[in-house]
């Protein structure tokens, strides 16, 4: 059976991949794309229903990103989320003003209008979240208000005879009470679709698209050892068994025995893998080099070459394997009209040479799920939990997290640090209920007091974060105890750290990784 589709376009909202999560979240695929894509693409695709979501603009500002009115005339149910419900008051001849303040945060929505589909079963009276500097002062003709907040008259609108509706609200907030009710309406009352997103479909389909796929052909897979490239590798596995051949690339700028882990659990799950020792070219090719995008394309340039020369060792093979995911390619992708940014090349997907320069067609198995959706692919497959919830490392590893120029003592410094975390985290029971944390090593010295002697040495960063899918994170509120406990093993543990500070700062405005 054909999956039902609802396809969001994105104006740029911090928000926007949380629409697209949360209407998988309850069983109906979704696809976030730029606001540009034609109309016949979306045809194409054949969605149930179109959502527009918010953006940081103003409909009236130059250049200010449209779309064109014939998306109202393809008979599929729409939603206008924030901007989007500007923009679709806008095309239809409404009002459009600033308001009078920027609203920001918790506001109480008043439904107007209860025999309205969009909100089915919604109490008249609940909180929303609210995040706009523009508002509607004039609804279009042939629109009618459902609903308001005591500062946004217009806080909600739909067509009279037509399937479109709006809010300035964001549904897909958590702290919008109703939220997921809203988008159930719009998806199951409104858009009809049958929630048929289910990962063990997915895992079926994968195993047998790839099976046909690959045939008799081989397979490389870039392996890192993460709960990505783990489930990629087994899926395919199961797939095309020894047909697959798993490469891990040792770069030198990783966790302290990373190596060993990866090989243990390799022989346990019984997946093919080939470890390559490549420090010292990936480390010579880094000297030097301060700027963090260089750094990512490098690492991605001396990635696929390894790939290259190894896979050309293995006869028939056709197909180059990745544990890409939804979030690498929502975050490299380059929006033309800069809605939102390229933020960093993740090195397996921008960092890497496009597939034709290395003569492979890519299989990227998991490249629509979430992080979560891998993790519970992974469950359902039998991974183990040390594997399953083990926090993200980036393939770039410690390459980002050495600020300035990479060199061999200050990987073996960081090493250290990072395994005295680990151990804590461990110890004070913290490693899973936070989502990422590591050390990031800085190139700035500072001067301290040890043992009645001067010291002169780096000051490093400790960043533990809390997130759902790594798009948007909080810093983790942890316990002056453990905060202390960690500077003090570091301090007194590693030569070459003297000062530790602990990263308070979000996603967005920060990254998780410094580089
Ligand atoms: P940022 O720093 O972009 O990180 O907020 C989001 C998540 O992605 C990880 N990350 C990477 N993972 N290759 C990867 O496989 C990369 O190049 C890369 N850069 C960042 C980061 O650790 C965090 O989990």
């Amino acid at each position: 059976m054909k999956k039902d589709l609802i396809f969001i376009l994105d104006f740029g909202s911090q928000y926007s991949h949380m629409i697209a999560r949360r209407i998988r979240d309850i069983g109906v695929y979704t696809l976030l794309c730029n606001y540009e894509t034609s109309i016949s693409h979306i045809l194409s695709k054949k969605p149930k229903g179109i959502i527009l979501s918010g953006g940081p603009f103003s409909v009236y500002d130059n250049g200010s990103p449209l779309i064109s009115k014939n998306i109202f005339q393809l008979d599929i149910p729409i939603l206008g989320i924030c901007y989007g419900m500007q923009l679709i008051s806008f095309l239809f001849g409404g009002k459009i003003e600033k308001s009078k303040s920027k609203e920001y945060g918790k506001s109480y929505f008043m439904i107007d209008h209860s025999n309205n589909n969009l909100f089915d079963g919604i109490p008249k009276k609940s909180i929303v979240w609210m995040s706009h500097f523009d508002e509607i002062k004039e609804i279009p003709k042939k629109f009618k208000i459902i609903g308001h907040t005591s500062s946004c008259p217009i806080a909600a609108f739909s067509h009279l005879d037509k399937q479109i509706y709006a809010v300035q609200f964001h549904p897909e907030v958590k702290n919008t009470e109703f939220g997921i009710s809203i988008l159930k309406n719009f998806v199951f009352h409104i858009c009809k679709c049958i929630p048929n997103w289910k990962l063990n479909n997915f895992i079926q389909n994968t195993i047998d698209k790839i099976k046909k796929r690959v045939d008799k052909k081989k397979v490389v897979l870039g392996f890192s050892g993460g709960v990505d490239s783990f489930v990629t590798a087994y899926i395919i596995h199961k797939a095309i068994g020894s047909s697959l051949n798993c490469i891990f690339v040792d770069t030198g700028l990783l966790l302290k025995k990373e190596r060993e882990r990866i090989s243990l659990l390799c022989k346990k799950m019984n997946l093919p893998i080939q470890i390559i020792d490549a420090k010292n070219r990936f480390l010579s090719r880094l000297t030097g080099v301060i700027d963090p995008e260089m750094k990512r394309k490098i690492i991605g340039e001396e990635f696929i070459s390894v790939f290259q020369k190894e896979s050309e060792k293995i006869q028939d093979v056709e197909f180059l394997a990745q544990g890409t995911i939804y979030s690498d390619i929502i975050e490299s992708s380059s929006n033309k009209n800069q809605l939102s940014d390229s933020i960093k090349s993740h090195h397996n997907v921008g960092g890497l040479p496009h597939p034709t320069f290395m003569k492979l067609k890519l299989i990227e198995p998991l490249k629509e799920l979430f992080k979560d959706e891998v993790r519970k692919i992974g469950k359902k497959l039998g991974l183990p939990k040390d594997i399953l919830y083990r926090h993200p490392f980036p393939g770039p590893g410690f390459s980002i997290r050495i600020i300035g120029e990479v060199n061999e003592k200050k990987i073996s410094i960081l090493k250290k640090a990072e395994n005295i975390l680990l151990q804590e985290l461990k110890n004070y029971n913290i490693y899973n209920s936070v989502n990422q944390a590591f050390i990031i090593l800085l190139p700035v010295k500072s001067v301290g007091v040890m043992g009645d002697k001067r010291t002169y040495e780096y000051a490093a960063v400790l960043r533990v974060t809390n997130t759902e899918d790594f798009m948007t994170a909080t810093f983790s509120h942890l316990s002056y105890d453990f905060l202390e406990k960690v500077s003090n093993r570091i301090i007194n543990e590693v030569d070459g750290i003297n000062r530790m500070v602990y990263d308070i700062t979000s996603k967005p405005p920060s990254t998780i990784e410094w580089e």
